[in-house]
Parts: structure tokens; sequence; C-alpha cells
């Protein structure tokens, strides 16, 4: 097995690796003495340098560029693993032209048990046959019904904040986390609000926290056994949902996924319907939240960016809490920038794990076959050599001179290549219709001094929710 780390041309199969936890993607790879070579530490003995990384995963990842180089080793969460920084790791890692690295085995030990066979958790040519097919739920059209939908829910949800009062004080993350919920319940599965909703929201927020629970195994009580259960009980009801959707398709996105079809015509089988439509619950829930949150939190912060977005948005709409139509969005050009470059500071994926399936030579070094390899957009996005001033707030950053002045993996909140954010559009546009309803109906403010601690990994989100003034304009 060890002499597969010295033969660049032989690609590794899932096969190869051994598992040392039952679960094959729990992997201890033979080859691993060969990263003894890389730069980096092991840390403590048992935990290695998990707790170190785990308290300020940005320092921790500085503090090993500054000793070792931008290529360099850890030992954290049970593995060693070697970590790749900077724009042309990220295009080498997520650009991928030669197909040397795998999704599915850097995911893997992450997501597997509560959500296998998502598109990130699948490789190559499964994954281009099943992203193809799902391609059709971002399409114009539905795209249309989507947003027609999201502009409801979030009129009424955003109006209804602070019960009326002219002035009140909003945990601003819960409150976009509930609303993301109720637009996931309503636009991508097509289903009204009530008790249903809530008991799926139960079943899915357990999910996501057994995701990152240090215990990865469903014991009695533990947080990943919960996590099960909820996986059990969405994919039973996701089924039935299915056949449903299958015989009356609405202007949903699951509707959208139960008819989609594979380059031969057939329709994806129920059970990858169910897995995808549960993957992608996943991947957009926390990922909106956090990164709206974060721009909010920007823009508390610098008033004339506030009043910028908020003019641009009564100028799009017509008026304050008018109905936003979907050509309206594309007018939105400076909350794009704002957005943008709120993604930048605080990509709401900071980092991405990969597995290599081959020798891989980098910045001269050999990493071997079978190494768990992770980039970090989060550190990249603050490095003063590609960014000045990282930690000023300038939507004008992402002009088209600027952007064009820039490596292209510079900026990557959304990933690359094949495996790129299949929701970014979806993202980006309920970002606008956010934004228009938010600022259009309220001034935010930060209490003087206020300054929120955000807990970075997995998902970045404030300590204490984002606790901003809001001031009621309409
Ligand atoms: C600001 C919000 C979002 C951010 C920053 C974000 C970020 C990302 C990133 C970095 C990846 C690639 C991970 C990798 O290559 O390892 C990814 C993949 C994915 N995202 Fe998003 N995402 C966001 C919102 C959404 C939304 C709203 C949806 C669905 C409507 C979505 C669906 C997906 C899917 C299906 C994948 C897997 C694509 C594949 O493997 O082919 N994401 N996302």
């Amino acid at each position: 097995m060890a002499s597969i780390a010295h033969q660049p041309s032989r690609l590794l199969r899932a096969s190869d690796i051994q598992s040392d936890r039952g679960n094959p993607h729990w992997t201890r790879y033979p080859g691993d003495r060969a990263l003894d070579a890389i730069p980096g530490t092991d840390g403590w003995p048992l935990v290695g340098t998990t707790l170190r990384e785990l308290a300020n995963p940005k320092r921790f990842a500085r503090a090993m560029v500054a000793a070792y180089g931008p290529v360099y080793r850890t030992r954290s969460f049970g593995q060693r693993s070697v970590n790749l920084i900077g724009p042309d790791a990220n295009e080498l890692v997520l650009f991928d032209r030669e197909r040397q690295f795998s999704s599915e085995q850097g995911w893997g030990p992450i997501l597997n048990l509560l959500f296998p066979r998502g598109l990130m958790l699948i490789d190559h040519d499964a994954h281009r046959i099943d992203r193809r097919a799902l391609t059709v739920a971002f399409k114009p059209e539905p795209m249309q019904a989507y947003a027609a939908a999201l502009d409801r829910d979030i009129a009424a949800g955003v109006a209804a904040w602070g019960n009326g009062a002219d002035r009140f004080t909003l945990r601003v993350y819960d409150a976009i986390k509930t609303l993301t919920l109720q637009t996931a319940a309503t636009c991508f599965l097509g289903l009204p609000l009530g008790p249903q909703v809530q008991q799926l929201n139960e079943a899915f927020t357990a999910m996501v926290q057994a995701a990152v629970a240090p215990v990865r195994r469903p014991l009695p009580l533990t947080a990943m056994a919960r996590g099960v259960a909820g996986r059990a009980l969405m994919v039973d009801w996701f089924t039935r949902l299915l056949a449903e959707r299958r015989a009356d398709p609405g202007p949903d996105m699951f509707s959208q996924f139960a008819l989609a079809t594979r380059d031969d015509g057939s329709l994806l089988p129920a059970a990858a319907v169910v897995d995808h439509m549960i993957f992608l619950l996943m991947a957009a829930h926390d990922t909106i939240t956090s990164s709206f949150t974060s721009l909010i939190w920007q823009l508390a912060r610098d008033s004339m960016w506030q009043d910028r977005l908020r003019d641009e948005a009564l100028a799009v709409a017509g008026g304050a809490g008018a109905p936003l139509a979907y050509a309206d969005l594309a007018r939105m050009e400076l909350t794009e920038l704002a957005f943008k470059e709120a993604l930048r500071i605080m990509p709401p994926v900071p980092a991405l794990p990969r597995r290599a399936l081959r020798d891989i030579d980098f910045g001269g070094h050999r990493i071997p076959a079978g190494t768990v390899v992770g980039i970090n957009p989060a550190l990249v996005h603050s490095d003063p050599q590609l960014w000045p001033d990282p930690d000023r707030f300038d939507p004008l950053r992402f002009t088209p001179d600027q952007i064009a002045a820039r490596h292209k993996y510079a900026w990557v909140p959304f990933g690359g290549g094949a495996h790129m954010c299949l929701g970014l559009h979806f993202a980006t546009m309920q970002t606008r219709v956010l934004a228009h309803h938010v600022l259009t109906r309220y001034r935010l403010s930060a209490a003087p001094g206020y300054e929120p601690r955000w807990q970075e990994w997995p998902i970045p989100r404030p300590r204490d929710g984002l606790r901003l003034e809001l001031r009621r304009i309409c």
C-alpha cells in the first residue's frame, strides 16, 4: 500500500484506503509517514492540533503559515492533513483539471452519516451526471417563481419584526435564520407553514448539529443519534412528498428535482432525489443566514453604505416595502458589490477539504496520494498582499477593473470548478430580496462600542445572535 504514494500515475480508489473505524471515510492511510517530510506539527498527544485550531481557526492558520510556510501539516480531528494556502492552491484544488482530488472523501468524514450522496459527496462522472440533471432547477423560469415566493414571504416576515414597535433591539442572526427556514419550506418544498414544517425544521436542525458533533457514532443520547433519527424522519417524509410532486408538480424546487432527468432521459431515482434535496437544504440554510448577517453587520457599522443600498433598493422597486419584481433584482448592483465584500470578509465556508487521489507536487513539496488536503478561503480573503487593508469593508474592491486585476482564485466564497456552489445565483437573489425589505423598512445601528464575538467554525455566526437597534422608517 505505501508504495502507492510513489506512483504518480496510479489513481487511488476508495478501496485502497483502509478503514480504521468501520466507516470507509474515517481512514488512516498507510502512506501517512510520507507526510513527515512536509513542514508542520502533530500538536499534543491525542488531541493533536484540534484545540488550537478550534479556539481560533484563522489565527491558528495564520500562525502555521508564519511558522511553516503556505504548505503545512496539521493533525486535527484525528487525522493528519496538509493545508495549501493561497490563490494558486485554491485553483489547483478547486479547478482540478486532472481529477486529482476527491470531494467525496474530503467531506465524507464530516457529512456522510447525515447527508450522504449529496452533490458534494459524489465525484467525477457520477457527480457530473447528477449535477447536470439538477441544474434544471436553477434556470430562469423556476428562478422567477422562487423570486416571487421569496419576495412574498420575506416582505411579510420582515414587516412583522418588533411587533410594530418603532424602535427595538433584534437578534439579527436568529431572525434571519427563522426567515430562511420558513422560505426553505415554501420555496424549496412548496409546503405551507404549520406544525408539519415545524417538525421538519426540528429534524433538520438536529442533523445540522450532529454534522459537527464530537461523537461521530449514533450512540444513545448523543447529538449524532438525534441527527440520524432526524434524517430517517426526513427521508420518510420526502419520499412520500416526492410521489405527490411527481403526480402534481408545483413552482417549488422539489418539484423541479422530482422531474429532473439524466442525459438518457430517465428520471433521477427517488432515493437520489431525496438525498439531493436533503443535502441542498443543508447547503443553503446556514450559508445564507451567515452571509446576510455579516452583510447587515457591516452596514450597521457603515452608515454611508447602508444609505447607498437603501437608496438603490428604493429606486429599483419604487418604494419602501414594495414588491420586488424578478427583473428588478439585476439592477441592485451596489447590493451585489456589498454582498461580495461581506462574503470576502467572512466566507460562510471558511475551509474546504479534499483527499488527494494521486501524488501531487505543489509549492516544492510532494503530497502523497491519500492525503487529506485543505484549502482556506477565509485566510486567502484576508491576505493583505491580495486585499490591502483587509479588515476594511470596501465594496468597491469588486468593480470590474478591480476584479480583472486580481488572481481569479483570490475570492472563492462559492468554491470553483466542478463543485462550485450550485445555489450561488439563488443565494444572490435571496440576499437582494432580504436587503430590499430590511433596508427600506428599517434603519440599523449598533450600540456604541458594541463588537459581537463570532464563532468562526464550521459556519460563522455571532455568538450573541448580533444585537442591533432597528428604527422603523416605513
Ligand atoms: C452565501 C451562500 C452560500 C455560500 C457561501 C455557499 C458556498 C458553497 C461552497 C463553497 C460550495 C463548494 C464546496 C466544495 O467545493 O467543497 C458549495 C456547494 C454547493 N452549494 Fe452552496 N453556498 C451558498 C448557498 C447555497 C444555496 C442557497 C444553495 C441551494 C439553493 C446551495 C447549494 C449548493 C450545492 C448543491 C453545492 C454542491 C455543488 C456540487 O458539489 O456540485 N448553496 N456552496
